[in-house]
């Protein structure tokens, strides 16, 4: 599964909404700050789902005190910061992703007070906390949009999408929430409709209206006055949508939901949103420590992920994701170098992001492994993720090779989609199962006598203390691969020239060290054959023959020590420093 569609422009519309004095000003100052060394340029970026991490009640559900109780564990992996799922008040509909109240804690993760403890003992730790900021609608049961239904002359009427049906029961266009069928609900007390991308109890904010933008910052200035590292924007590019809401057209086929595929100008990427980022930037740029603005960016291609960054103003997020790399799902030597060298040469010199899982996809381990050489592929990968230059982003049990579960019943489906999708689409509780952290009972993630969601049954063998034990685990390989990353100057800050670009096989590339230190290669075979490749390091700039293994998982690379004869097992990855 893919979760959204693959998101495609809207070339023109103009912006309306006005909030900061001069955003420019400080977004050049944000330009500028950008240009230095900041820290989540070299960040290992850990996404917890904090339902499912560590329950510290008994009660089923994991809690920010579970969190607390597993800093150590998140700082001997080589952690620089944690992105929480949303964990404000929540009728938890979509487990979070509708906030009731942006300012607080939904009680079952813990309280306000448990939260600065996480944020004070992460930074201990040097562990920075990110939040999940989600802009684009609340829930229906948050007091705005409680407000906005009561009435049609509501003064917060008009902060969400409302509109008259084409007719009786007609909604007013053919737009489809992402979560399958219309995305309009029809509310009889006044009469009219209302927008929803997602499920119907989370309706979207209106941001043409400016006292959105301004509620929505005040948040953001919440959270950035008690500490935290900066935000994951949610679902951010289906912001704003066409204000002559024109029907959308089929693009032909039929989607799990079995509604007709629509393409989506008119709801996503409308260029609106940029201005918005803009503001944003400057807001959280005027904070102190390089806070971080990431995006979750489904975008159809390099120059939409561009326009993020902000292009050569490098004026709006850190760091939107780069989805391009890592929902590939084919595991093909020639596509990752291709789109690894979109995102080094099409962005304006700003900084990659890639990540391979997240709570809303199948785990990469299932969506490249081929069934046979599930363990090999995923360290291929994870070499990748940890030496290609950019930010990297891991997502809880990744390290541990955790595999998706999803459930075998429709009676046990906790995800709504997977309810309103059923078979095709079993909705992402697959990928959320609780955290193995043990062969103990609810694998130590629970003490409770159910868990919100099953444990995955391979937690016997896949899980933190037996794979900390031993020396060839996957969480061990994570480790070397990260520490790695930290400690050697190549990897952390030299730049990446492509080598070896016609082998369909192999992916070669050399991370060309600051002067002074030695350079480093990577060569990762993609494939079950054993492959002999020779680099040739000639315009390069960088001089020699020789090298030495740093790190691989298959130790007969250990003895190699020329470029010109490397011998990869299958599945082999090698890393190894220019002498
Ligand atoms: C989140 C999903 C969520 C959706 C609606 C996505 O981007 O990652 O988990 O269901 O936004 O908020």
């Amino acid at each position: 599964m893919k979760f959204f569609p693959k998101l495609i422009l809207l070339a023109s519309l103009c912006s309306s909404v006005v909030w900061a004095q001069s955003p420019f000003m400080a977004a050049a100052s944000a330009a500028k700050s950008e240009s230095q060394d900041v820290w989540w340029k070299h960040a290992v970026i850990y996404e917890i789902y904090p339902r499912s991490f560590q329950d510290s009640n008994g009660d089923g559900i994991g809690d920010l005190n579970g969190i607390t109780e597993r800093l150590d564990y998140l700082q001997s992996l080589g952690v620089d910061a944690i992105w929480l799922t949303p964990i404000y008040p929540s009728p938890q509909v979509d487990f979070g992703y509708d906030i009731s109240d942006y300012e607080a804690i939904d009680p079952p993760y813990g309280t306000m007070a448990d939260f600065d403890r996480l944020l004070a003992e992460a930074k201990k730790r040097n562990i920075r906390i990110i939040m999940d900021m989600v802009m684009n609608h609340t829930s229906d049961k948050h007091p705005w949009f409680i407000e906005s239904k009561s009435s049609r002359n509501n003064p917060k009427r008009d902060w969400y999408v409302w509109r008259d049906g084409k007719g009786p029961g007609i909604p007013p266009n053919n737009w489809e929430s992402v979560f399958g069928h219309t995305a309009w609900k029809y509310d009889p007390t006044t009469n009219q409709w209302y927008y929803h991308k997602f499920y119907a109890e989370q309706p979207d904010l209106n941001w043409r209206n400016p006292e959105v933008e301004k509620a929505m910052f005040g948040a953001v200035r919440f959270w950035l006055d008690r500490g935290v590292a900066g935000f994951r924007l949610d679902a951010i590019p289906t912001l704003f949508e066409d204000p002559q809401l024109r029907d959308a057209r089929p693009v032909g086929g039929t989607n799990a939901y079995g509604d007709p595929i629509l393409d989506d100008t008119y709801t996503d990427n409308l260029p609106e949103v940029h201005d918005v980022m803009r503001r944003l930037r400057a807001l959280v740029a005027s904070y102190p420590g390089n806070r971080v603005l990431i995006g979750e960016t489904y975008l159809p291609n390099i120059q939409e992920l561009d326009k993020w960054y902000g292009g050569a103003s490098h004026n709006e997020l850190n760091l939107p994701m780069d989805m391009q790399i890592g929902f590939t799902n084919k595991l093909d030597a020639n596509l990752f170098r291709q789109r690894i060298q979109e995102v080094e040469t099409k962005v304006h010199d700003n900084q990659p992001l890639i990540v391979f899982d997240n709570h809303d996809n199948i785990r990469s381990w299932n969506r490249y492994g081929d069934g046979v050489h599930d363990d090999e592929i995923a360290r291929v990968l994870a070499a990748m993720l940890f030496t290609v230059r950019g930010t990297a982003m891991m997502y809880y049990g990744e390290e541990l090779g955790m595999v998706t579960t999803p459930p075998a019943r429709v009676e046990d489906v906790k995800d709504p989609i997977g309810k309103i999708g059923w078979p095709k689409e079993k909705g992402r509780d697959g990928e959320r199962t609780p955290m193995q952290w043990s062969d103990s009972k609810d694998a130590g993630f629970s003490t409770a006598a159910a868990t919100w969601l099953p444990v995955a049954p391979d937690y016997k063998t896949v899980n933190v203390q037996s794979e900390q034990a031993d020396p060839n685990s996957m969480l061990n390989w994570y480790k070397k691969l990260i520490e790695m990353r930290r400690s050697n100057p190549a990897l952390h800050d030299g730049s990446l020239i492509m080598l070896d670009k016609s082998n369909p096989n192999v992916l070669s590339y050399l991370r060309k060290a600051p002067a002074g230190s030695p350079s480093v290669i990577v060569s990762l075979n993609f494939t079950a054959q054993p492959q002999n490749v020779s680099l040739d390091l000639a315009g390069t700039g960088v001089a020699g023959n020789t090298v030495k293994t740093l790190l691989t998982d298959a130790s007969a690379l250990q003895s190699t020590t020329s470029l010109n004869h490397i011998e990869l097992p299958p599945f082999a990855s090698w890393i190894a420093s220019v002498q």
